[in-house]
């Protein structure tokens, strides 16, 4: 029995994932049981260029996809007949990476007689938190990601407001390029954050705060002093102390999400604290985000790494929202690299499907 819809027969979705640069396709049952998880990545494909590039990411979504389709199925024991509907990344991403999501999505709910839910990536993000625990709203989400670091009110189920966003790097991206000034291959937000913890001191870095009431951020202007801090060095002919600039770094990039966050939490009353994206994979992101939730007195619920950085079950946990509520897409929907969030919020109906 689904104790959401009431209805005897549980939601079953294959959901499909491949906006950057992982093909993932997985089986979710009632937007929280994830039956199978199956992740393709690229990384060592796109490493060789030091980051990903979209023509080489759409061919391999080609070469893998259908065979992580059979996989998924196989690993969850699901017969495409049980599925209740297909469900897949509709933006945001790079377009031709989407699009071979997209096809395989609308060839298999049409040969399958299945409905189609186009589903947004940072919803995916967010509802990762709800194969953990369930939510309680109004939540707030923190959103850091290699695309994306925003700052997302969530009023009630599948409804997102964003009240802070990036000004310029997204804090994925700086962590990627600061990884690489200091020598580390894409993608390096893993390197930044182990050598972080490995340096006795932090070199001294300046936090970007913006005007004292906005909940947007800016990395730019950190990453350009890590820049400074690394030429410096090499000009003076000394080697850069790179785990002192990475935990430098690290701790000013999170001083200022855990701040933002809290206050965002406070200001708007929110019941819970998400965390989503793959930043959310960080280890003293989620360190100092506990410890600081703890004092405060926040719930706060983190995805495991493994929801955090993409993935397919995420799309269907988020998919299993939107079908409660709005029910499917039509077929002739198409790949939208800048999909709005807060435009993808669900309608007040309920599908009535149970
Ligand atoms: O969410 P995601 O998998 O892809 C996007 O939707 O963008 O995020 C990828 C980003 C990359 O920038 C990667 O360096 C970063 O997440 N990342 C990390 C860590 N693990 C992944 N950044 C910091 N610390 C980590 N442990
Ligand atoms: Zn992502």
């Amino acid at each position: 029995m689904n104790t959401v819809t009431g209805a005897s027969q549980p939601v079953l979705i294959l959901a499909i994932e491949t906006s950057c640069d992982e093909t993932s396709v997985a089986v979710v049952k009632d937007g929280r049981e994830v039956l199978s998880n199956v992740i393709s990545s690229q990384i060592e494909t796109h490493r060789a260029f030091g980051g990903v590039v979209p023509e080489v990411a759409s061919r391999k979504h080609v070469e893998v996809i259908t065979i992580i389709i059979e996989e998924a199925l196989a690993k969850a024991g699901v017969e495409p007949k049980q599925l209740t509907a297909v469900a897949v990344t509709q933006g945001p991403g790079l377009v031709g990476a989407l699009l071979v999501g997209v096809v395989a999505a609308k060839s298999l709910a049409l040969a399958w007689g299945k409905p189609l839910i186009g589903t947004h990536h940072i919803a995916g993000h967010i509802y990762a938190n709800r194969l953990v625990k369930e939510l309680q709203y109004p939540c707030m989400t923190l959103v850091v990601s290699g695309g994306h670091t925003e700052l997302v009110d969530m009023p009630r189920e599948g409804e997102f407001r964003i009240i802070g966003r990036t000004r310029d790097d997204a804090v994925g991206e700086a962590y990627d390029k600061v990884a690489r000034a200091l020598g580390f291959p894409y993608p390096g937000g893993p390197h930044v954050d182990r050598l972080a913890h490995e340096a006795p001191e932090a070199v001294p870095l300046p936090r970007v705060w913006l005007e004292p009431d906005s909940y947007d951020f800016s990395f730019s202007g950190l990453k350009s002093a890590v820049l400074n801090v690394v030429n410096q060095s090499k000009m003076k002919g000394l080697t850069p102390d790179v785990a002192g600039i990475a935990r430098g770094f690290q701790e000013s990039v999170v001083e200022v999400l855990v701040e933002k966050a809290v206050r965002a939490v406070r200001a708007t009353g929110a019941r819970q604290l998400l965390l989503s994206g793959g930043v959310a994979a960080n280890k003293g992101l989620r360190e100092a985000l506990a410890a600081r939730c703890e004092a405060e007195r926040i719930e706060l619920i983190i995805p495991p790494p493994v929801y955090c950085t993409d993935n397919a079950a995420m799309i269907g946990a988020a998919a299993y929202v939107k079908w409660l509520h709005d029910g499917g897409t039509p077929l002739d929907m198409v790949a939208d690299p800048g999909l709005s969030l807060e435009q993808w919020s669900v309608a007040d109906g309920e599908n009535g499907q149970e």
